[in-house]
């Protein structure tokens, strides 16, 4: 039996943000599961990074089928976690999965067919325990599937009772577009869209954005701290428990370079200027956009976490740091 207790006041500590226009409202942080879930982590500290995020009022929690490793651990790991501590608080989360990359041998278990997203979501529910995801995803663009086959697929799970909302993720604006299109004619309740945004990497302020404010569905940013890079992490060298020591993990040490170590150490002086860490300013900054919904952190640590989400208590820039941080980043 949990001896977990949620916070009492979680829901005065978080503020939150409708989504598009739908009837969801996300935590302007949402947690994501991609590492430190798996299999090789603490499990223990997977579960206090857990009920730190719903002690502080975050709501959501993001999953991928492939998140671990192995493939398909964080789900399961998540699932213990969920069984032992959330289960009786499962009416207040919004929990998502996705399909998109590879998963299983085969050509059955990658890309966008029918066939994948829907056994994959049902291995997803098998493993987390749950019976329904609040928000499945397609994970990313699958060339070669027709778009409709795709998008019918995400209908079918919703009419299935297996999902409530669909998403995707990495879609650029065009095909964003395509794919409301024929989202809208299904009826499927299209809740979001999920890309790569953070000060580094700022391609959905080309188009993107704008799109999904008029398609009236909502955005959760990932890697919002482009990885750790957007913290004070790296600013004395390469710490060995931090993400670009990680073998075989996404960061790689190659890209901190003495050019981005300088950007972070002037990025550094405004946040303290403004009374915040980088990790903090570096999300505060994107909410100051309203088209985004939420920001999805992923943590290796509890204090992490608290950095984070004491983040929005200042999400206001002036113009002049505003100019200041692209003329460091020479955007
Ligand atoms: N849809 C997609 O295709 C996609 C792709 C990637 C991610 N995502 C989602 O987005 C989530 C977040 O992505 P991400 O993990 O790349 O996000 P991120 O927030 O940019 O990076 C997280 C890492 O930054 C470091 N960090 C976080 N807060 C810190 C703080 N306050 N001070 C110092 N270091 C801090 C930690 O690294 P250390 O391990 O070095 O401590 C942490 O693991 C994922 O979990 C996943 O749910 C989705």
């Amino acid at each position: 039996m949990s001896t977990y207790q949620p916070a009492e006041k979680r829901y005065e500590k978080m503020q939150y943000r409708r989504c598009g226009k739908s009837g969801i409202k996300l935590p302007l942080i949402s947690l994501g599961l991609w590492h430190n879930f798996g299999d090789n982590d603490d499990f223990e500290n997977s579960r206090s990074i857990l009920r730190t995020a719903f002690d502080n009022g975050i709501t959501h929690f993001d999953l991928a089928n492939n998140y671990g490793p192995p493939y398909g651990s964080a789900e399961k790991n998540f699932g213990r976690i969920f069984k032992e501590d959330f289960k009786p608080y499962r009416d207040e989360l919004i929990i998502s999965t996705k399909a998109g990359w590879d998963m299983w041998p085969g050509p059955y278990g990658n890309f966008g067919s029918r066939k994948y997203l829907i056994a994959s979501l049902d291995q997803s529910l098998q493993r987390m325990g749950l019976d329904y995801v609040d928000i499945f995803y397609h994970h990313r663009p699958d060339p070669e599937t027709p778009l409709e086959e795709t998008m019918g697929a995400l209908d079918q799970i919703v009419r299935q009772g297996k999902a409530l909302y669909v998403g995707i993720s990495q879609y650029n604006a065009e095909d964003t577009k395509k794919a409301a299109k024929i989202l809208k004619e299904q009826k499927t309740p299209f809740l979001i869209h999920q890309p790569r945004y953070n000060m580094m990497d700022r391609w959905v302020e080309d188009s993107l954005l704008n799109s999904l404010e008029k398609i009236g569905i909502g955005s959760i940013v990932f890697s919002p701290l482009e990885q750790g890079i957007l913290t004070s992490k790296y600013l004395h060298g390469i710490p060995e428990d931090s993400r670009a020591a990680t073998e075989g993990s996404y960061l790689d040490k190659s890209q901190i370079t003495d050019e981005v170590v300088g950007q972070v150490q002037e990025l550094n002086k405004i946040a303290k200027s403004r009374d915040q860490s980088l990790a903090q300013m570096a999300v505060a900054w994107l909410l100051k956009d309203e088209r985004v919904t939420s920001v999805l952190v992923g943590v290796s640590k509890v204090a992490q976490l608290e950095d984070n989400i004491a983040a929005i208590r200042n999400i206001q820039f002036t113009k002049e740091e505003l100019q200041q941080i692209d003329n460091i980043l020479k955007k």
